[in-house]
């Protein structure tokens, strides 16, 4: 259940790369167990944004708390803390899906015996059960992003950020990796930032939702208003589902 916690919390949040803006006073909160989509075109800001989150590069300006902790001072209590499945998932090609997953499990300090019971019912949940034995090199895009959620279903991270979680997938694989998301949040009570430029398809699955465009947080609020009477714009008027459509993700 989502709680009023917060465990992602920006404020005035900014990332520039010389005189460009990629991200401008973001106020962010994300609270605990709940499904937030991340939403924004091409270019957005969504991936400088989880870059900031986990320490992986320093705010120009603004602050930023995950789980409480500072990402750029305390980056590896973060890591830890915090399961990412990054825009491209990178794993050994000469190695087994499995022989991978132990590979994490062992980083993680998980004794042999539960991490082949998770790395055996992960494999089964994100339907690599017949491919777990293949070398990584011969897996096709999309079973490489099913590998990367299975590594956090054998690590259980309390969060994940999942960067284009569905990306490469054909639409069947979307839907059942994004309901598989949505079913893993629930049970486990994990708290879940989405990032995608598919509208259409991930707001099913989120509680909320924030629409980045050009580095701003336009509009943001949960799943029935944006279905009800839409979302609240920075400008304080409410924008339809449709009308952010149009606006923002016509080229999806
Ligand atoms: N290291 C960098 N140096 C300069 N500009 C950058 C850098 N990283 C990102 N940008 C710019 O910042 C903007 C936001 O990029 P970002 O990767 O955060 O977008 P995004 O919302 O994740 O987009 P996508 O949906 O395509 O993944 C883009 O205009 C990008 O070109
Ligand atoms: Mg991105």
């Amino acid at each position: 259940m989502a709680t009023t916690e917060s465990v992602i919390e920006t404020e005035n949040l900014t990332k520039r790369y010389g005189r460009f803006t990629a991200v401008s006073r973001l106020n962010l909160r994300v609270f605990r167990g709940e499904i937030f989509g991340f939403l924004g075109p091409n270019g957005a800001g969504k991936t400088t944004t989880i870059l900031m989150l986990l320490g992986l590069t320093e705010p120009t300006y603004g602050h930023v708390a995950v789980l409480g902790f500072n990402p750029t001072r305390r980056p590896l209590d973060v890591k830890r803390r915090v399961g990412c499945l990054p825009e491209n998932v990178g794993y050994y090609r000469d190695l087994t899906g499995r022989e991978n997953l132990r590979y994490v499990a062992r980083l993680n300090g998980l004794p042999e015996d539960e991490a082949e019971e998770r790395i055996s019912s992960a494999l089964e949940r994100v339907g690599l059960a017949d491919e777990g034995d293949k070398l990584v090199g011969a897996y096709s895009r999309g079973m490489r992003q099913r590998l990367g959620l299975a590594e956090l279903l054998v690590k259980k991270p309390e969060m994940m950020i999942l960067d284009e979680p569905t990306l490469g997938l054909d639409p069947k694989g979307m839907a059942e990796v994004l309901q598989l998301i949505r079913s893993l949040s629930k049970e486990q009570g994990t708290t879940v930032l989405l990032c995608s430029h598919h509208l259409h398809q991930v707001q099913e699955v989120c509680d909320r939702v924030g629409i980045m465009n050009e580095g701003h947080l336009v509009a943001q609020g949960t799943i029935e208003e944006l279905s009800r009477e839409g979302l609240k714009s920075e400008e304080g008027k409410r924008l339809s589902l449709e009308e952010i459509y149009m606006r923002y993700f016509r080229e999806e």
